[in-house]
């Protein structure tokens, strides 16, 4: 069984470990399958670029225990695409994102996670802001 998720994965954090865990936890036998946006896609999204390069984000998260395999996330419109093209059987994002998925569920399942209260790469982004002002 094929699970795929998506994210940016910048400033690795324990959120992000919570998230692939919690899929090897619920879905023990299934391979994880993560999309890494690329910097470009960043850009395009937030007008800035993430902190960590997407070559170094991939090797990050090719290295996690919980990850089977890893693919460039390169268009924000494409995500049906791409599930199509890794076989998906379940799509898990954060629960941050619910309901944003749901169109896609004539491929696949589709399940939201809790997100790991109170850290963001935004949040440690302005902490580390803040702190050298
Ligand atoms: N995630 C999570 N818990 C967190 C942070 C992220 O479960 N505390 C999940 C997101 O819901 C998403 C994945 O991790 O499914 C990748 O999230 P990403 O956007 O890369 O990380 P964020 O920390 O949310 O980044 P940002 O602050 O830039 O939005």
């Amino acid at each position: 069984m094929n699970v795929v998720t998506f994210g940016t994965f910048d400033c690795f954090h324990i959120g992000h470990l919570n998230i692939f865990r919690r899929i090897k936890e619920k879905f023990p036998d299934c391979q994880l399958i993560v999309g890494i946006s690329t910097d470009e896609l960043n850009f395009s999204k937030k007008q800035r670029k993430p902190v960590v390069s997407h070559k170094h984000r991939v090797e990050i998260v090719s290295s996690i225990c919980y990850v089977d395999e890893v693919f460039n996330e390169e268009s924000l419109e494409s995500k049906r695409d791409y599930l199509v093209q890794h076989n998906a059987d379940i799509l898990v994002m954060g629960d941050d994102h619910k309901g944003i998925y749901d169109e896609l569920d004539d491929i696949c399942e589709i399940w939201y996670l809790p997100r790991t209260p109170q850290i963001s790469t935004t949040a440690i982004i302005e902490k580390i802001i803040s702190e050298n002002d």
